[in-house]
């Protein structure tokens, strides 16, 4: 299987080049990036190409000369990155989107496109959102993700793409941070509790939000590309989830580990309003049935592996 990403030195890209070298072969995973400045054990790992992803010509010649069979289109910009620059992240989401959908149809790719909680908005259902519900959200990055899930749905029924995706929670992950988006706090505050011992968190203590650990959407990723497509009734994109919790509950499985971890509040409106269009949890039945969707790591075992490895990182100097 040869397979290209493309924002592949974010914070999943530069984890899921790593999982896709290890299944399929380091010579078979093409990595593509605006940017070649970070992760360069990942950019001297395998092929690497700095271009930018609404460069058509450039993509299509790069799947052509590497004769690429799948696609994991990863290059976008965040929520909060996208409500300071909506038009920027039009271009990036959609118009790129729209420009791969378009060469894995000439050219028979599959394709992975992530959605987000970000793409239910304040009229949805708060509380385990189902799989089809409204989708009115009120953030720029919400309106080009679910633009981003329609347009994908389309290729697929207009012209038989294999597109497919989920709509991944918060995303938590101790090896690249994570790029301006509105869950970025459950990042930063392990981090800063293992170097700091406090934390300054941008969204108020009882904002519930979706959240992942990262080796589990990695494996979402890998999963639902490999699915039988017979199976899938819904396919841009399906709800997936691990856990839901507030600031405070995180703070306090923190506290297990580190009981002397503080934590206060400097709340950031744009990114707070963000957080409360978003539901408070998913329901994930059509992942669960349709490809076999199941978490292995919840708020408890993950709060446990994040302070182990970046303990570990920061005996070092690493962080
Ligand atoms: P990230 O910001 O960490 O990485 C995105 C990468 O895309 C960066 O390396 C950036 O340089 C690159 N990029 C941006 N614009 C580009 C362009 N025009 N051309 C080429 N590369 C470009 O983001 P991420 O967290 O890795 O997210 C990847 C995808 O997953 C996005 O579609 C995002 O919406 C989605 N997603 C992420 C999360 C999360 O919590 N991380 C949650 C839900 C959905
Ligand atoms: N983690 C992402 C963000 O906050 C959700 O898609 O932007």
């Amino acid at each position: 299987m040869k397979i290209l990403l493309t924002g592949a030195l974010g914070q999943i890209g530069s984890e899921l080049a790593v999982k896709l070298r290890n299944l399929y072969g380091n010579d078979n995973i093409v990595l593509t990036d605006l940017r070649d400045d970070v992760n360069l054990d990942i950019i001297e790992g395998g092929p690497f190409i700095k271009t930018d992803s609404r460069d058509g010509k450039t993509l299509h010649e790069i799947i052509k000369k590497y004769r690429i069979e799948r696609i994991y289109h990863l290059a976008a910009l965040l929520s909060a990155t996208s409500e300071k620059n909506p038009q920027t992240a039009w271009d990036i989401n959609v118009n790129s989107l729209l420009t791969v959908l378009e060469i894995a149809r000439e050219e028979g790719c599959s394709l992975f496109t992530p959605s987000s909680i970000g793409a239910f908005g304040p009229s949805s259902p708060k509380d385990y959102t189902p799989q089809d519900t409204i989708q009115r959200p009120t953030s720029m990055y919400g309106v080009t993700k679910v633009a981003g899930e329609l347009l994908c749905d389309y290729y697929h029924h207009k012209y038989g793409v294999d597109t497919r995706g989920v709509r991944f929670p918060g995303i938590i992950s101790n090896a690249t941070p994570p790029g301006g988006g509105t869950t970025d706090y459950a990042v930063h505050i392990y981090y800063e509790a293992v170097k700091n011992r406090r934390y300054t968190c941008f969204l108020r203590g009882d904002t519930n939000l979706d959240m992942i650990y990262m080796p589990d959407a990695l494996k979402a990723a890998v999963e639902i590309m490999e699915a039988d497509p017979a199976k899938l009734r819904h396919r841009n994109a399906f709800n997936i989830t691990a856990m839901s919790f507030c600031p405070e509950d995180q703070a306090g499985y923190i506290r297990a580990h580190i009981p002397e971890f503080e934590i206060d509040y400097d709340i950031d409106p744009v990114r707070q309003a963000i957080a409360n269009s978003w539901p408070n949890s998913l329901e994930d039945y059509a992942a669960r049935v349709e490809w076999g969707w199941s978490p292995d790591y919840d708020l408890e075992s993950m709060t446990e592996d994040m302070l182990k490895v970046l303990t570990e990182k920061n005996r070092k100097g690493e962080i």
